[in-house]
C-alpha cells in the first residue's frame, strides 16, 4: 500500500503517454509554446509497462491515459494492452479531446479502456475554435463513435469560463441529457502561462450550481470514478452532473492520485513542482525493488496541497505536460 505523510493511499496513477496535442485550447497549451520533449526521451512502451507493473504492485489499481492528447502517440493501443494485462491493475480510462476518437473508440475499447472523458468546452463552431484552435464537428462524431463502441460511462469535461462558455452550460446539459452523458464542470486552474491567462476569466461554481437549482432539482448522487468531482444528480433524468472546484473548494486532503509524465518523471502533485525521475533509474539496470524503494520515498513526501492561491505563478510546465 502506499501512503503518503498525510494519510493518503495513492491508488490511483495518471499516466501522460504523450506532452503533444493537435488542439491549442488556450488555458493548457499556448500557441507560443515550443519546447516538447523528443522521442529519445519518451517512455518506451515496455518501460511504461515495467514501471506502472512496480506501482501495480505497490497498490495502484486505477490507471487513466492522458497527454497531451493521447491518440497522437501511435503506441497508445499497445500501451493501453500491457497495462490492461498486469495483475493488480482494475481499472483503465482515458481523458481525450475526442478529436481522433471517430477512428480509433473501437480498438481502444477492444484494448481494455472502459471509462472515457472527453473535452467540450463549447456547442458552438465559432467559439470552440476560439478556444481550441480546432474544429467541433469531429469531436462530436468521436463521441457518438464512442457511445456506440459501448463505453460507460463518458464524462463531458467542460472549463467554465466567464464571457467565452459560460452562457452554454443550458445547452450542454440539453445535449448531455439527450445521450446520457455524465457533464462536469472545471474551474479554470493557473497552471502554466495558459491557464493563467485563462484567470480572468475564472467563475467559481457555485454560481452555476446556484443558476442550475433554479431550473432542475439537484439530488447528491454517486458515480463511478477516481477524480475529484462532486456529483449531482438532474431531477429524475439519470444524468448526473459533477463540479470540480480546485480553485473554491480544493480537494487535496482526499487526494488519491500521482502522475507520470512522457519522461518518466514522478510528479508528486498537479500544483506543485515536486517530482521524481523515474527514467535514469530504468535506463541505468536498477532493480525492481530499487525503483519500488524510489517511488515510495517520493509518495512519502508528496506536497499537501496546491498553492494556486498564495502562488499562482509557481507552475511554469504547461497543463498538457500532465494532462490535468
Ligand atoms: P474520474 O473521476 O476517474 O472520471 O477522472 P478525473 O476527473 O480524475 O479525470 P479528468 O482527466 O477528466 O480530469 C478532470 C479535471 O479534474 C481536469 O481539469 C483535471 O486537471 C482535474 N483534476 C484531476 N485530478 C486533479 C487533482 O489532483 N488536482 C487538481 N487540482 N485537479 C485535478
Ligand atoms: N484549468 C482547468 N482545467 C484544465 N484542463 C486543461 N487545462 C486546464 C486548466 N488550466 C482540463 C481539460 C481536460 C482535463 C483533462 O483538464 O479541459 O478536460
Ligand atoms: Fe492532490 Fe495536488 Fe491535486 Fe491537491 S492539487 S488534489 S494535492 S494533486
Amino acid at each position: 500500500m502506499l501512503k503518503d505523510s498525510f494519510n493518503r493511499e495513492i491508488q490511483y496513477l495518471r499516466l501522460s503517454v504523450t506532452d503533444r496535442c493537435d488542439f491549442r485550447c488556450f488555458y493548457c497549451l499556448p500557441r507560443s509554446h515550443r519546447e516538447f520533449e523528443t522521442p529519445e526521451e519518451w517512455l518506451t512502451s515496455e518501460e511504461i509497462e515495467r514501471l506502472i507493473g512496480q506501482f501495480a504492485s505497490l497498490g495502484v489499481k486505477h490507471v487513466r491515459l492522458t497527454g497531451g492528447e493521447p491518440l497522437v502517440r501511435k503506441e497508445l493501443h499497445d500501451i493501453a494492452n500491457r497495462i490492461a494485462a498486469l495483475p493488480g491493475i482494475e481499472e483503465l480510462s482515458l481523458s481525450t479531446n475526442a478529436s481522433r476518437l471517430a477512428q480509433y473508440s473501437d480498438s481502444l475499447h477492444e484494448a481494455g479502456v472502459r471509462r472515457l472523458n472527453i473535452s467540450l468546452d463549447s456547442l458552438d463552431e465559432e467559439r470552440f475554435k476560439q478556444i481550441t484552435g480546432s474544429k467541433l464537428q469531429p469531436v462530436l462524431q468521436g463521441i457518438d463513435a464512442a457511445l456506440a463502441s459501448g463505453f460507460h460511462p463518458i464524462k463531458v469535461n467542460m472549463v467554465i469560463m466567464r464571457g467565452i462558455n459560460d452562457h452554454e452550460v443550458e445547452k450542454m446539459v440539453e445535449y448531455c441529457l439527450d445521450r446520457g452523458l455524465t457533464l462536469r464542470f472545471i474551474e479554470t486552474m493557473p497552471v502554466g502561462e495558459g491557464g493563467r491567462s485563462a484567470s480572468e476569466h475564472y467563475l467559481p461554481l457555485s454560481e452555476i450550481e446556484a443558476r442550475l437549482r433554479e431550473r432542475y432539482s439537484l439530488k447528491p448522487a454517486a458515480m463511478r470514478g477516481s477524480g475529484p468531482a462532486n456529483y449531482f444528480q438532474i431531477d429524475d433524468s439519470g444524468l448526473v452532473i459533477g463540479f470540480i472546484t480546485p480553485q473554491s473548494q480544493h480537494f487535496c486532503d482526499t487526494c488519491n492520485r500521482v502522475r507520470l509524465s512522457v519522461t518518466g518523471d514522478l510528479h508528486l502533485c498537479l500544483g506543485q513542482e515536486d517530482r521524481l525521475a523515474l527514467r535514469p533509474m530504468l535506463r541505468s539496470g536498477a532493480s525492481d525493488e530499487e525503483i519500488r524503494q524510489a517511488i515510495r520515498d517520493a509518495i512519502a513526501r508528496k506536497p499537501e496541497r496546491h498553492h494556486f492561491d498564495e502562488a499562482p505563478e509557481a507552475i511554469l510546465r504547461p497543463m498538457s505536460a500532465l494532462g490535468g
